[in-house]
């Protein structure tokens, strides 16, 4: 069993430092080595060159794979390449960690999880969102049973702003208006629920921003096997936009209203920041108590170690692909759902 896990990243991109978080996660990883990073555009390898000397670059990912030395990529590049540098990789013999979103649709994630099945190696999504401090309070405190059975689960984010973000607003490269912060919402409501999905119902409104082909607000009601009912909105129209997360449960409530991630992008973890509101509800509704419970710490870090684990000594798989697929399949049953009127059921959710 080798005792380092070679990496190299494809995508050092500008919008978010997330090609640099990348690299600082497998720096920080004691048993991840950085080897390089593969950026088509020659001004992102040097600026990565800059960031972390040393390192080697390449600006194709041909040249990358010609090497037989690297295990593992990660790819932080556009979403319409997700699909395409995944299976390339795959086939390479690599190792993959792809960036949400998974990818576009979901065919193209079935053929990057056959062709992960197919080589042999691991394809891990990153949805690292799951170590947000205050979605690791809010599971903590369900999972303590502190507001009793949940029933539904309210998340919005967004507000009344033009849209335009490059390529994470042209449709056929973003994806749509779910797939930016979408994915990170929708992962937290799976991981939180733990149940099947029985339907999703989807509302999408194209109203102010028509320069765009992307959406302007998009609403996705998901339904559960035990009856759980979680409404995820993104709006670029909502002049009025509420809180981030209400969870309601048959003995209280708990509220988040985000300001839990200051220093994301820039740091491989955080310490607390602020908190969540719990509500407590006895004695049939007589009695209710209100605090503030502070937060757990951005332990974003956890997912490389995770990751490591996985590869070095065969724990689970921080996020499948079979778990990213479920998120993608949320984002294309609410636009089906959109179109048709109805309630649609989700695929591959019975297999
Ligand atoms: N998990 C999170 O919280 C989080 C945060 C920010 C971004 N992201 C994700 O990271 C990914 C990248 O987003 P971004 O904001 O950094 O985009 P970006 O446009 O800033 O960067 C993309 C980079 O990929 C490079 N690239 C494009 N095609 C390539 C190819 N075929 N081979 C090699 N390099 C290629 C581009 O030159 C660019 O430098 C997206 O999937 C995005 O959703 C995730």
């Amino acid at each position: 069993m080798p005792e380092t896990v070679r990496c190299a990243v494809i995508g050092y991109g500008p919008m978010h430092n997330f090609g640099w978080a990348h690299c600082a996660w497998i720096d920080h990883t004691p048993e991840l080595e950085l080897v390089g990073v593969c950026d088509i555009d020659p001004e992102r390898t040097a600026a990565a060159q800059a960031d972390w000397p040393g390192i080697e670059t390449w600006h194709s990912t041909a040249d990358l794979h010609a090497r037989d030395d690297i295990d593992l990529v990660s790819i932080v590049t556009p979403h319409f390449t997700h699909c395409p540098l995944a299976v390339e990789a795959l086939e390479a013999g690599r190792h993959v960690v792809v960036e949400k979103a998974m990818c576009l649709n979901v065919a193209e994630a079935t053929h990057m999880i056959e062709a992960a099945e197919a080589a042999g190696r691991t394809l891990a999504v990153h949805h690292n969102r799951r170590h947000d401090g205050d979605f690791r309070r809010i599971r903590q405190l369900v999972q303590d049973g502190e507001i009793g059975e949940v029933f539904q689960i309210d998340l919005q984010a967004g507000g009344y702003r033009n849209p335009e973000h490059g390529w994470y607003t042209q449709k056929a490269k973003g994806g749509g208006a779910f797939y930016f912060w979408g994915p990170h919402a929708v992962d937290w409501v799976l991981a939180l629920v733990g149940e099947k999905m029985t339907g999703v119902t989807g509302f999408f409104y194209k109203k102010v921003w028509h320069d765009l082909d992307i959406a302007d607000h998009v609403r996705a009601i998901i339904r559960f096997e035990s009856g759980t009912v979680a409404d995820v909105t993104w709006s670029h129209i909502n002049a009025a936009p509420g809180t981030l997360w209400r969870v309601l449960g048959t003995e209280g409530a708990i509220i988040g209203t985000g300001g839990a991630t200051r220093g994301y992008e820039h740091a491989v973890s955080t310490p607390p920041q602020g908190s969540v509101k719990l509500i407590r509800i006895s004695d049939r509704g007589h009695k209710r108590e209100e605090m503030e419970v502070p937060n757990l710490s951005n332990d974003w870090d956890t997912y490389w170690q995770d990751l490591a684990d996985h590869l070095l000594r065969g724990a689970p798989v921080p996020v499948s692909g079979h778990d990213g697929r479920r998120t993608i399949a949320v984002f294309e049953t609410a636009e089906k759902s959109s179109q048709t009127g109805r309630t649609e059921p989700v695929p591959y959710e019975d297999s």
